[in-house]
């Protein structure tokens, strides 16, 4: 077994970003809102804002309220489209339950949306349109991760666990633009195991630690983990990590494995639209 270690390709990325953006001849700048108190939320924000520091991307972020209101976020983004001087705009979810999140995220600015997460962005993804618009962080650091480590997906049998709009419905499109024959798993499936013994890359990012277990997976298949559970003071993914060390060929840890590469996926997304954002108007 090898391990797909992301922790040290998005330390060379930060690198090659850093370069990128002292090259660039204006500070990108990213809006991270964070709405509510959430900590894991709060723990990721203040991990992407310090990963935006080590590269040189001023990221700002506006910690609002749980009680905030619909309209008042919506006026928030409206002036945040509107100012030249942010480049990204990134709101932090899950949003508290009050709030419509399909209706905030629509009101990002496409070419500020550097989640990827607005209908536009999202059906440019969809339909292999990708001149313009920006790939969800975490599906895009699994496609670079498996690329860096040669890892072929053209006519493999790739399974993804786990069907959100994040994570699982992104990753599922990039792998059948990239001719994989893609099954998406999720709560209702019936039997996962059918799906995960026969395939060669299996996606998992559902929350649920140790889901994924021996049994369920062929010899030399590739595992890419992307869950995060805290289990006491350990973080653990979704899959059984020791158990399927022997057997598989390629296995992402739990940490240093797909996070770091979300997060270099985000400055890379900064990036572009600060680059854009010099050569056309948004
Ligand atoms: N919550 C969990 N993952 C993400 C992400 O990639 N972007 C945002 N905005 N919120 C998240």
């Amino acid at each position: 077994m090898a391990l797909l270690d992301g922790w040290t390709l998005a330390k060379e990325r930060e690198v090659a970003l850093s370069q990128e953006v002292a090259r660039l001849g204006v500070t990108p700048i990213l809006v991270v809102i964070l709405v509510g108190e959430n900590p894991a939320s709060q723990l990721y924000v203040q991990m992407k804002a310090k990963a935006c520091m080590r590269v040189g991307i001023d990221c700002q972020v506006q910690s609002l309220k749980s009680e905030l209101s619909q309209q008042a976020l919506l006026e928030i983004l409206h002036n945040l489209n509107n100012d030249p001087r942010v480049h990204g705009i990134l709101v932090q979810l899950p949003l508290p339950k009050h709030l419509d999140t399909r209706e905030i995220l629509e009101a990002i600015a496409p070419c500020k949306d550097v989640d990827g997460f607005h209908p536009l962005n999202v059906g440019r993804v969809y339909s292999n349109s990708l001149l313009k618009g920006f790939l969800p962080a975490t599906a895009m650091g699994v496609m670079e991760l498996l690329e860096h480590y040669d890892i072929p997906i053209k006519g493999q049998d790739v399974v993804i666990v786990g069907a959100s709009n994040i994570i699982g419905k992104p990753l599922a499109s990039l792998m059948l633009n990239a001719g994989a024959s893609v099954s998406i798993c999720h709560i209702l499936t019936k039997d996962l195991s059918m799906y995960t013994q026969r395939a060669d890359i299996i996606c998992v990012g559902v929350g649920k630690p140790r889901l994924i277990r021996s049994e369920m997976v062929k010899e030399g298949a590739v595992i890419v983990d992307i869950g995060i559970n805290k289990e006491g003071d350990r973080v653990v993914g979704d899959a059984d990590f020791e158990a399927l060390k022997d057997k598989v060929s390629y296995i992402t840890p739990v940490p240093k494995g797909v996070g770091p590469m979300t997060i270099s996926a985000l400055l890379e997304n900064t990036l572009l639209a600060a680059k854009t954002s010099l050569e056309s108007s948004c």
